[in-house]
């Protein structure tokens, strides 16, 4: 544990050192539709259950292998008695969730009430009108924006307005195995090394896994591994600066570890889930993930590897450790009958008892600082105890801030798996980033 914290101390200090803004910028200065008040339906207070009457709201979420929904549901109907919550389970891979939002919103379906967004959705669906805005809740109840670190706010703020309040913020680490080694890597070489040296020790088939799916996880992958070579995609000035020899390096780097022997041979399949499950059934010696795999590691019931699991930072490139930044926030469907209730929810899960429950149940890093204080909090996973982690999170490097966010990541998703298949080089993936999202953004 202390080698634990001392490596992640010295790996996040490295990361505030090189801490590189991969992208950012608010692109919502030239949107001039978002947020228009036409449209309204799902907003007027008339779709509202009168006091007391009892009303049924649908919540959907992407795929939840730790229990927390679950959990967070129940509380939350102890604390709203004349509020029924029916949970509707999405897919857990964030862009078939997106693709399903998308057709029932722009159909105006009031099917679902409150849905947890990717933190790279809300500039889209505030544009395209999906999500209802949440300023005149926050001023009647005086809701506490400040409680929040700023970054999960501004990600869920467009034009001026909030759509989405945070649940939880992503950064991504490395899990390693206590039963195989004490020191993990702390570069992408040594990752390299470990890896095919101590593949195959403490019953473990591959030496590391990571999602290299063509898929959103795969973007968030390859924006950490430029960035850890001191690329990005935009400047600070919204300019597209992927085609670099920053990028080149780096993404030679991911091609090299996802052809490697060390990784299964169906790499290309895997996101977060396949990771969690062959990190639980003991397979791996090294694994990328985000924090909320703490949970599935120590669950009793699922995981081989309960006592045998701890965290570092991602290894480094030349610049250093750095992270992506991820995250998921509470939204409200725009065509919602009832935005009251569902008001009521959001409230209850982006505020203190609903991301304490998330945090304790299903180790995810709350956006509230306090509760980094709370000692139930501090127990339920290491990371939480460790202010160099909170600090860390607001490091993490972000993906672009735009309203045309998806078709940035088709582009990156694209070129980047035709060099991990070895059907382009990592040169020629760059260049075309390049033309692709400079053309895509001129639109
Ligand atoms: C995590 C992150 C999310 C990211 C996704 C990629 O869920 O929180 O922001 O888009 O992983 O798979």
């Amino acid at each position: 544990m202390i080698q634990m914290k001392r490596l992640l101390l010295l790996g996040l200090l490295v990361l505030f050192a090189v801490f590189v803004v991969a992208c950012g910028g608010d692109s919502g200065s030239e949107s001039d539709n978002a947020g228009s008040d036409e449209n309204e339906s799902g907003s007027e207070e008339g779709g509202d259950a009168e006091e007391g009457e009892e009303v049924t709201i649908v919540y959907a979420t992407g795929v939840d292998t730790t229990g927390k929904v679950e959990a967070q549901i129940e509380e939350f109907e102890e604390l709203n008695p004349n509020i029924t919550v029916d949970y509707r389970e999405m897919p857990s891979d964030t862009g078939q969730q997106h693709d399903q939002y998308v057709t029932m919103f722009s159909s105006q379906s009031s099917e679902i009430d409150v849905f947890n967004g990717d933190s790279i959705w809300p500039a889209e669906f505030a544009q395209a009108n999906y999500a209802l805005e949440l300023d005149r809740f926050i001023e009647a109840d005086g809701y506490d924006l400040d409680a929040h670190f700023d970054g999960p706010i501004q990600a869920g703020n467009f034009d001026g307005k909030q759509w989405a309040l945070p649940l939880f913020i992503d950064a991504s680490f490395l899990y390693y195995r206590t039963d195989v080694t004490d020191t993990p890597p702390t570069t992408w070489d040594e990752l390299i090394e470990q890896a095919g040296e101590l593949q195959g020790e403490g019953g473990t088939e591959f030496g590391y896994i990571t999602q290299a799916n063509q898929y959103e996880g795969l973007v968030t992958n390859f924006v950490e591994i430029i960035a850890s070579y001191g690329g990005a995609v935009l400047d600070e000035n919204d300019e597209v600066v992927v085609d670099s020899p920053e990028t080149v390096k780096g993404l030679e780097k991911l091609a090299e570890i996802v052809q490697s022997d060390f990784v299964p041979g169906n790499i290309l399949n895997f996101q977060e889930i396949e990771t969690e499950n062959a990190w639980i059934a003991g397979d791996s010696v090294f694994a990328r993930n985000w924090p909320y795999m703490q949970s599935s590691s120590s669950d009793e019931e699922r995981s081989e590897v309960v006592d045998n699991v701890d965290i570092a930072p991602l290894p480094a490139g030349d610049e250093g450790s750095a992270s992506a930044l991820g995250g998921w926030m509470a939204m409200i469907n725009r065509y919602t009958e009832h935005p009251e209730e569902s008001w009521e929810l959001v409230k209850y899960l982006a505020g203190e008892p609903g991301q304490k429950t998330g945090a304790i149940v299903g180790n995810h890093a709350p956006t509230i600082e306090s509760l980094y204080d709370d000692p139930e909090v501090q127990e339920a996973a290491p990371l939480f105890q460790n202010p160099e982690f909170v600090e860390g999170l607001s490091q993490a490097v972000p993906r672009p801030v735009s309203p045309i966010y998806p078709e940035i990541s088709d582009i990156i998703q694209i070129e980047v798996s035709l060099v991990l298949t070895g059907e382009q080089t990592a040169e020629q993936a760059a260049q075309n980033m390049q033309t692709k999202i400079e053309d895509a953004m001129a639109e």
